[in-house]
């Protein structure tokens, strides 16, 4: 008895920072995807899917041991064979995966490639951080030119331009690449040690770790130090600095209002050279973040493939959708069916599945009343369902072999045979 009380008191709720995409929330998502989609036609991307889950290397591998995903967000599992499992917590590494394992490098280069996928991290949710969010990504693997970065960075730009989002930062930086981010590294060491008092417990262990990622620390305390840390920019090789200039030189080309912002690093240590993020005006802040993304040279190699340049961008779809309501700018309605076909009887009934099967089989799109509602109470529905036409088959016209065709709008209605009504509905299309 006990056993069942407590049952019963138990509510299902979908787990803590996932959400449920309602009806009435799939106008937004379907804009988004549609104009995802579009911006990768137009500069030739492909569409890649890949498994929600993956051997847990690649990700540890990928994204770095130190970094917050790894160390402490991502959802791994033992499958049932003792394997290291976890759910993917971005895209770029099982994209490069997908790219050695299929041989990929024997195709014209680069490979555009571009996913709309679930990502999992446990993070402690709030308004734009969830512990599943979709992303949409894209990556162009297989060549080292700068102007390739611009076309990643232009492509992301113009992807939030196409959704009417306005008032967005660009915020660019170099991180260098293997052979002069060391010395970088050196001096931002040292920096911090002289400051090592005032800093959080995690710096601390960053300086240690991983001391790219002090400049991510969002502390108070370490905030002021950030400002006058040593910038990675003037410690960027010859062949870094041309890249930069040439990224830099692209973007102006382009128009696009870029700032560089020498506290940039992002979260995942896959990154070389150019790294950038797209925000908010106004909206400092982690999880105000629309998109980001960079270079990621060295990436495939290190998974087992040959050396090949990359770079690459994501966007979480929730924050967008997020935007866009802030910006007031409305999805467009999804197309749902016009006709609503209402029946009294069930000799009208077996007529009105036969109806509507064959209005959506001219491509028309029908709902039939619930039975055993009076005609007001289907129109009614009707109605409420926002239909635009009625198909009414009461006594009356099937005395006669005959529907009545109704404006749900204006109200006017006549008579006539079902298939002068499908005539007529189709040219209303
Ligand atoms: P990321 O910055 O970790 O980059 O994630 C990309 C975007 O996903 C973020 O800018 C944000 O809009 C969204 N996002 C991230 N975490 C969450 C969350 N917990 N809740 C809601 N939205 C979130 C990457 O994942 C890289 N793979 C991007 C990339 C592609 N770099 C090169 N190619």
């Amino acid at each position: 008895m006990l056993s069942q009380v407590k049952r019963n008191e138990f509510s299902y709720r979908a787990p803590r920072g996932t959400s449920d995409i309602l009806p009435r929330e799939q106008g937004y998502w379907r804009y988004v995807e549609e104009r995802a989609h579009a911006i990768c036609q137009l500069h030739g991307y492909q569409r890649i899917e890949t498994p929600i889950f993956e051997d847990t290397r690649l990700f540890v591998r990928s994204i770095g041991e130190e970094t917050d995903i790894v160390a402490k967000e991502m959802y791994s599992f033992p499958d049932r064979s003792g394997a290291m499992m976890t759910l993917r917590p971005e895209g770029t590494a099982p994209v490069c995966r997908v790219y050695i394992e299929h041989g990929m490098h024997n195709l014209p280069q680069p490979v555009r490639l571009y996913y709309i996928a679930p990502i999992f991290r446990y993070e402690r949710p709030q308004a734009g951080r969830y512990r599943q969010h979709q992303q949409f990504g894209f990556e162009a693997i297989g060549d080292g030119n700068p102007a390739l970065d611009a076309e990643v960075i232009d492509m992301a730009w113009q992807f939030y331009h196409s959704l009417g989002l306005r008032g967005l930062w660009l915020k660019l930086n170099s991180i260098g690449c293997s052979s002069c981010r060391p010395s970088y590294l050196e001096s931002l060491k040292g920096y911090y040690a002289e400051r090592i008092e005032r800093l959080c417990p995690d710096c601390r262990r960053r300086l240690v770790q991983n001391p790219l990622r002090l400049l991510d620390c969002k502390k108070e305390s370490c905030v002021d130090i950030k400002e006058s840390a040593p910038r990675s920019i003037d410690h960027l090789c010859p062949r870094c600095q041309d890249h930069f200039q040439s990224v830099e030189k692209y973007l102006a080309l382009l128009d696009l209002p870029f700032n560089v912002d020498h506290r940039l690093v992002r979260g995942l240590d896959y990154y070389t050279r150019t790294v950038f993020e797209i925000q908010p005006q106004g909206e400092e802040g982690a999880q105000s973040t629309l998109g980001g993304g960079g270079r990621y040279d060295d990436l495939i190699e290190q998974l087992g493939g040959k050396p090949t340049p990359a770079v690459g961008f994501a966007a979480g779809v929730e924050r967008i959708i997020l935007n866009l309501k802030r910006q007031n700018i409305a999805a467009p309605v999804p197309p749902q069916p016009d006709v609503f076909i209402s029946y009294l009887g069930e000799e009208a009934k077996d007529k009105a599945i036969e109806y509507g099967s064959r209005l959506r089989r001219e491509g028309i799109g029908a709902i039939l009343a619930s039975s055993g509602r009076s005609l007001k109470a289907q129109l009614r529905q009707a109605n409420a369902l926002g239909m635009s036409y009625a198909i009414i088959i009461g006594e009356e016209e099937l005395g006669e072999g005959k529907v009545t065709l109704r404006d749900m709008v204006s109200g006017e209605q006549r008579q006539m045979s079902f298939e002068d009504a499908m005539k007529s509905l189709k040219e209303k299309q």
